[in-house]
């Protein structure tokens, strides 16, 4: 079955987004180990893996939802909600968890009004937690975008915060 002639959309750019993840399922089809592949590509054009784009990827693979769905939550680089322009991540690893790591997450939420997981109102940050970003001897670390800032305390958070 021609996958493009399954592209389901809404509106253009929706539309022109399926069309190019229909594409790359085109290409992939039938390659083993090809589903972790579809789904990062797929998240790369999409910006992120909503249940109608995973119902999509399912069909076209003619694969039950539940083996995409199982694959999208298995690993935490894939997302279904809309992601932020910009990603703080929090270590909570045990070095940082022992010297405060817990106390930026509570001082982010409030200064954020959003919990982990969750990407603020006007779009800038997706807030999430890592295990442990390679900076242990210097921690409580935190992690933006490609970024790490060591030794952060919470009243470093508005500095920091302030540059993006
Ligand atoms: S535990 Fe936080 S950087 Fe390693």
């Amino acid at each position: 079955m021609d996958t493009k002639a399954e592209t389901k959309c809404c509106c253009a750019d929706s539309c022109q987004k399926y069309d190019e993840i229909a594409n790359i399922i085109d290409l992939y089809k039938g390659k083993q180990g090809s589903l972790i592949q579809i789904l990062h590509l797929s998240q790369q054009i999409y910006g992120y893996l909503p249940l109608d784009l995973q119902q999509f990827i399912a069909r076209s693979l003619n694969k039950p939802l539940s083996e995409v769905s199982g694959v999208v939550t298995f690993y935490s680089f894939f997302s279904t909600k809309p992601r932020g322009k910009h990603t703080i991540r929090v270590c909570l690893g045990t070095a940082c968890y022992v010297r405060g790591g817990k106390r930026l997450i509570e001082r982010l939420q409030s200064m954020l009004d959003i919990s982990v997981g969750e990407t603020t109102k006007d779009g800038k940050f997706t807030f999430e937690i890592a295990r442990c970003i390679g900076a242990c001897g210097l921690a409580p670390a935190i992690m933006i975008d490609d970024t790490v800032y060591k030794q952060v305390s919470p009243n470093k958070l508005d500095s920091i915060l302030s540059k993006y």
